[in-house]
């Protein structure tokens, strides 16, 4: 964090010093809620979890060099007492991003914020110092500790900003207000939570009623509920997609033989071809709308379609590919998964698969409410659509609602299993393999999956796979 005397901290979060016996110093190192990562100089939150309570690692953090700790009572160590901690580090957070005057870029949607968020990271770092969400820290307390992170010289903040409900991006972005304001899409994501799909646009649109006259909201075209947002903000308008009046659009859309998507990108400073090391169509929306973020902070398309070309992967189990030695391919795509990513991964695996022989593992789709069945049923019925040589239902009654939709479709019982949990699939899957094989794993957050594909992995480190 940039450097702040605890006494500047105490008035900006309206706390009260408790053991300090000089106000002057200054906090400089990082601010945590992990007492195991506290550095020298560092702010120590102390949060009252459910399990662990934060005020009980105040000692053990002033040990490893803390300067303060921001907490709820006394500890015994030098503290700011607050009421209420959390809103305390959204104070800070937001004072801090003021101070600094950095501008924030900030992006939600149901599907693709970290994916993205990652694209528009590193297409924005060849331009200028830029910090963003670390994976997919993206509630009341990911965002805030993540903003404290900026420095001096940093440009860009880029911020994900998940919702579960009415009222959480507005709050997020009080904490730090963004000039331009990405919206993707809007999904089915947490949909039992919602209630609806069009409370999921009222929620995610939050983002664009916030934004300044002089600032600008981004909208997927392709998406009714997002382009309708348009009428929600003061903002100018930045429409990317594949729509013909998109401001920024892709042309010529193919996958490479390796499932990876090319295109020729158009923004109003030119056009530039791009292929990019992401697998599955569904990022090149997520590019587009990076390509027009950057556009609007002076980008050119040449440099965008560099940087775009030339990113990679920056958050775990996200159509994370690897290559076995024995010409096995495992997609581990097992971060979470919803009815859109869903078909978006069963596509892609479809056409890496390109002769070779696929096997979709699914599990659950979590939180779809009363449309559980219908859109589990419909994910069984696409994978024998597309040609999915064989789908691997996992769990309990989701996953069988997968393999009926599949059978239903006309597997006719020979390529589709429904197997209880991830250890049946792993016994399955070693059995059966074969070299050149392609096996995609997904499942909602909750279920664990990538335990089947960091199982397949291990098993060809060991040299056990029972490659037939
Ligand atoms: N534009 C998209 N459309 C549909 N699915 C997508 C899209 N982008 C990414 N996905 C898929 O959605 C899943 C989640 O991706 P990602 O983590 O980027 O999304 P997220 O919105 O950050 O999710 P979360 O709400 O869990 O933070 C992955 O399986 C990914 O392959
Ligand atoms: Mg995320």
């Amino acid at each position: 964090m940039i450097a702040l005397s605890l006494a500047e901290i105490a008035e900006i979060v309206g706390g009260q010093p408790h053991d300090i016996p000089d106000p002057s110093v200054t906090v400089t190192g990082p601010v945590v809620i992990d007492s195991r990562q506290v550095a020298a100089g560092s702010l120590f939150v102390a949060f009252a979890g459910e399990r662990v309570d934060g005020h009980d690692y105040a000692q053990r953090a002033f040990e490893a060099g803390c300067a303060v700790v921001l907490a709820a009572r006394p500890v015994g160590v030098p503290a700011i007492v607050v009421d209420d901690v959390q809103a305390a580090l959204g104070a800070l957070a937001r004072d801090v991003v003021r101070r600094l005057g950095t501008e924030v870029v900030a992006l939600t949607g149901s599907s693709g914020k970290t994916s993205t968020k990652d694209l528009i990271a590193q297409v924005l770092q060849r331009h200028a110092p830029t910090v963003f969400t670390p994976g997919s820290l993206n509630n009341e307390i990911g965002l805030p500790l993540t903003a404290l992170t900026a420095s001096a010289d940093t440009r860009h903040l880029v911020l994900e900003m998940g919702a579960r409900g009415i009222g959480h991006i507005r709050y997020l972005t009080g904490l730090t207000p963004p000039r331009i304001g990405l919206v993707l899409n809007v999904g089915t994501a947490h949909i039992g939570e919602f209630g609806g799909r069009d409370q999921i646009a009222l929620a995610k649109g939050e983002l664009v009623e916030v934004l300044p006259e002089d600032g600008c909201a981004v909208l997927n075209a392709d998406d009714p509920l997002v382009r309708a947002m348009a009428s929600r903000t003061k903002a100018r308008v930045l429409l990317f997609g594949e729509a013909k009046d998109a401001d920024v659009r892709a042309e010529n859309v193919r996958l490479t033989a390796s499932g990876q998507p090319s295109f020729s990108l158009h923004t109003p400073s030119g056009c530039s071809d791009v292929t990019l090391r992401l697998y599955g169509e569904h990022h090149v929306s997520n590019a587009l709308a990076a390509a027009a973020v950057a556009h609007e902070l002076g980008m050119s398309a040449d440099e965008i379609a560099r940087a775009l070309s030339e990113a990679g992967t920056l958050s775990r189990w996200r159509m994370e590919v690897t290559e076995r030695p024995d010409g096995v391919t495992v997609v581990n795509d097992a971060y979470n998964a919803n009815p859109e990513s869903m078909r978006a991964a069963l596509r892609a695996l479809a056409a890496m698969g390109n002769g070779r022989r696929t096997w979709a593992v699914l599990g659950p789709m979590a939180e779809l409410g009363d449309d559980s069945l219908a859109e589990h049923d419909a994910v069984g019925r696409l994978a024998v659509r597309l040609n999915v040589s064989k789908l691997v239902a996992v769990g309990g009654r989701e996953a069988s609602w997968l393999q009926l939709g599949a059978y239903n479709e006309g597997s006719w019982g020979e390529e589709s299993v429904h197997v209880s949990d991830a250890q049946a699939a792993v016994d399955l899957l070693r059995s059966e393999l074969r070299p050149g094989d392609v096996v995609l794993v997904k499942a909602s957050r909750s279920i664990g999956l990538e335990r089947v594909a960091l199982a397949l992995l291990d098993n060809a480190v060991e040299g056990e796979v029972a490659a037939r």
